[in-house]
């Protein structure tokens, strides 16, 4: 009797990988004309082209977020995003009233590939912020020190900030969710961007010697020293994007020198000393409506992730646009959302046994609600 070895077990998605992206692409606008209204595909503006082009809607994380909250009709969103906000729109479509509406039936959010993470979310871990949290608490009064997330961050962040009388936010909505935080409390822990949470306080005059860094792996109260946590105003946590790190105060010092005139634009995940010199800093969605709104002619130098800037040089032919970093950056666990894992996931809904469905459990939803819920409410 011969036994079939593991190397020779087929993923059920291999036979989509050798179909030509002319069929896939047909045969996702069968599957989405065949559910109609029923169906829901979210894309994040990082998404490829080819990918993108299949979405209903799209947006940046903030409006992804209201997408899902406001999705009424679907009875199924596929989520061509990264892991996070899948489980953001689980947490948000499914939430008791709307669940409620639908007696008790769930709307199962997809994501086509389970290895699309964020570097960024998988650099603050739950019991790494719970130990933090327990570590401080010994040196300042912990009721009063607002927890925020970026909502780059896993489901249990999100409610451990619920539980704590903490926040959701996004890069668009940083600075008022900060504010929210401060008329509550007289610091803010932030995680796990750096970066978001630096750029952001700085904006609101706070200084950097009041916001040290917590490294979850240092060896004692997060490597910081106690005068200077006694002292803190926002308390960050040792994390970044591979992505927006990449670039560079010197690309923008060699554009501005090259180009006489250009205009720097980057996303807030970018290191302080590039946010400091660009011209306009924000949000996916930010970047976008920035270029839309400027006149023919204008030349920029844009510090995010290559698909979206490469998709704004093909929409804005009567604009100059450059890529900030001489290297391509771009977000590796995003691309991974392709257009076989797409059709692969699309004709398995249709089929009745949905795949690599994201579903946060209970407790966690509930808490991580709490902390998206005042976010939304935040104007
Ligand atoms: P936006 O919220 O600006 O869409 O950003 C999401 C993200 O992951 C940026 O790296
Ligand atoms: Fe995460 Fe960076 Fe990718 Fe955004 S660009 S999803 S922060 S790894």
């Amino acid at each position: 009797m011969s036994t079939i070895t593991e190397s020779e077990v087929q993923h059920p998605l291999a036979p989509y990988k050798s179909l030509e992206n002319d069929v896939l692409q047909q045969r996702i606008e069968a599957v989405r004309a065949h559910l109609g209204e029923r169906l829901l595909i979210l894309g994040h503006h990082y998404q490829q082209d080819e990918v993108i082009a299949h979405a209903d809607l799209r947006g940046d994380s903030y409006q992804l977020s209201q997408m899902a909250a406001a999705s009424t009709k679907c009875e199924n969103i596929v989520f061509c995003g990264v892991h996070f906000m899948a489980e953001t729109a689980d947490i948000l479509a499914n939430r008791p009233d709307r669940l409620e509406k639908r007696d008790g039936r769930r709307i199962p959010v997809v994501l086509p590939d389970l290895a699309a993470g964020c570097s960024m979310a998988d650099m603050a871990a739950i019991n790494q912020v719970e130990a933090a949290w327990e570590d401080m608490s010994e040196i300042i009064d912990t009721d009063q020190v607002i927890p925020v997330t970026y909502i780059n961050s896993a489901a249990s962040l999100k409610a451990f900030c619920g539980r704590h009388g903490g926040i959701v936010c996004t890069s668009s909505n940083a600075k008022a969710v900060l504010e929210w935080a401060f008329e509550r409390g007289q610091r803010v822990f932030f995680f796990p961007d750096q970066h978001l949470g630096r750029n952001t306080a700085l904006k609101m005059g706070i200084d950097t010697e009041a916001m040290p860094v917590w490294d979850p792996y240092a060896m004692e109260l997060g490597g910081i020293e106690e005068s200077v946590l006694e002292n803190s105003r926002v308390i960050l946590w040792k994390g970044h994007c591979s992505v927006h790190q990449m670039f560079r105060p010197e690309h923008v010092e060699q554009f501005r020198k090259q180009h006489p005139g250009i205009k720097i634009l980057v996303h807030p995940e970018c290191p302080r000393e590039v946010n400091d010199l660009a011209d306009v800093s924000g949000s996916t969605g930010t970047i976008i409506q920035t270029v839309k709104n400027s006149p023919p002619g204008t030349k920029w130098a844009i510090g995010t992730e290559l698909h979206l800037v490469n998709r704004l040089k093909q929409e804005h032919p009567e604009q100059e646009i450059h890529f900030l970093s001489p290297v391509l950056c771009m977000c590796a666990t995003m691309y991974r959302i392709d257009l076989a894992h797409l059709c692969w996931s699309l004709e398995n809904l249709r089929d009745g046994h949905p795949v690599n469905v994201i579903s946060v459990d209970d407790d966690t939803s509930k808490w991580s609600l709490v902390a998206l819920e005042r976010m939304l409410a935040v104007k």
